[in-house]
């Protein structure tokens, strides 16, 4: 098994808490798609047999792309990998690019889940992150996606921002759930170097939420999702049974991936890998023939420190057996030893010899991932 994200570093514009890598318009758009369809011809064999179970389109802006261009990445992936016939196929969108013809086009060509950035359904806090939809947009382009045939849709939200007590919270909950959509993505804002909200910030101009107001918004978060039938299988993923997302679920499983474009990371299981971040050094290194990425290799406490972060935040838990087997009998115990204090205090709890976080834990994972690391 194994994953591929294809990396769309575009946008029309830079929302003001995003510091994923893109670049505001279409410079060198056919350029890149040349490229890009270079890289993945250059990383043939990277998998060896393996089948490809997963391929996710982010970015960016994915949805910025004519539907030729993703059709020939698509064509290329598939040509050079041994895609499976089932492959979860994911597409990133921007609910102002979504027009009649684009959903029904996007089916065709074999894409089977969207993930719509929504973040909020009110005008004035998609104004106040820089959006350029409406929550009229949002609601519309659901709404399009699932009557043309799209039935697995997700959408992401974000809360903690300035502006929207646990009032407005609730609504943008509830029209979310009023949605046909089968997943949904709540993330707490985080203020990233590099970004508007980060010099707003500086400036004053901006205050982070108090931490009991967002854990009151991440409280009522896990409540309502799970009244209205979805499960929380990772700390921001909710899912109605059969649609948690393969391809998110394979970066917390270790499974390899393969990552595309500018800025996206791969991994062999063994070695990690970090493209250039840089549309211009990426297209001219690709076109002489290297791909230009950093790798490093993972050392067993790396490994560990991964394998803890990750499974920590999901429903699946860190599997202490899976420790004690990959990385051995002193870690295990260091482990035993660091995650007493919170199984006592009932922030962990152990269950099938799985050590998960329970709702009161969850509140201060962070916390407790940094005392379960080896530093
Ligand atoms: C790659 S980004 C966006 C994809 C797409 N271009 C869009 O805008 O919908 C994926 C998601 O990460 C979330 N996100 C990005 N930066 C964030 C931040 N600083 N804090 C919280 N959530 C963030 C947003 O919910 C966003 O939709
Ligand atoms: S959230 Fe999406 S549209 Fe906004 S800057 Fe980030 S990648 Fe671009």
């Amino acid at each position: 098994m194994a994953g591929i994200y294809i990396h769309i570093p575009f946008c029309k514009q830079k929302c003001y808490y995003c510091d994923f890598y893109s670049l505001p318009g279409y410079k060198h758009k056919s350029k890149y798609i040349d490229a890009l369809c270079k890289e993945i011809d250059m990383r043939k064999g990277f998998f060896n047999e393996q089948s490809v179970d997963t391929i996710y389109f982010g970015g960016g802006t994915p949805s910025m792309l004519y539907i030729e261009d993703i059709n020939r990445i698509l064509t290329t992936v598939k040509r050079t990998f041994n895609v499976s016939d089932n492959a979860e196929i994911t597409f990133e969108a921007n609910p102002e690019d979504m027009g009649y013809d684009f959903i029904p086009e996007l089916l065709n060509i074999g894409v089977n889940r969207l993930s719509i950035g929504i973040q909020s359904f009110f005008d004035d806090d998609l104004l106040f992150m820089n959006r350029k939809h409406s929550s009229d947009d949002a609601v519309r382009c659901v709404e399009r996606a699932a009557s043309a045939g799209f039935n697995n849709i997700s959408i992401d939200l974000i809360y903690g921002i300035q502006g929207l007590d646990i009032g407005k919270w609730e609504q943008n909950i509830n029209r979310a759930l009023s949605l046909p959509v089968q997943h949904i993505s709540a993330y707490h804002l985080t203020i990233e170097p590099r970004t508007v909200f980060s010099h707003y910030l500086k400036r004053g101009i901006i205050n982070v939420t108090e931490e009991e107001d967002s854990l009151e918004q991440f409280s009522l978060l896990i409540e309502k999702t799970e009244e209205a039938g979805f499960r929380q299988y990772e700390t921001s993923n909710f899912a109605k049974e059969g649609f948690i997302s393969r391809h998110n679920s394979s970066y917390w499983k270790q499974i390899p991936y393969l990552g595309f474009g500018p800025s996206a990371h791969s991994y062999s299981g063994s070695e990690r890998m970090w493209n250039v971040r840089s549309v211009d050094e990426y297209i001219e290194s690709v076109n002489k023939g290297t791909i230009p990425y950093t790798g490093e290799n993972i050392t067993p406490d790396m490994a560990y420190n991964e394998y803890v972060i990750t499974s920590l935040r999901t429903m699946w838990g860190i599997d202490m057996n899976y420790i004690k087997q990959n990385f051995g009998d002193n870690r295990y115990t260091f482990l035993v030893n660091e995650s007493s204090k919170f199984i006592d205090s009932r922030q962990l709890a152990i269950d099938n010899n799985k050590l998960v976080l329970t709702k009161k834990g969850q509140f201060i994972a962070d916390n407790i991932m940094s005392d379960l690391m080896i530093i």
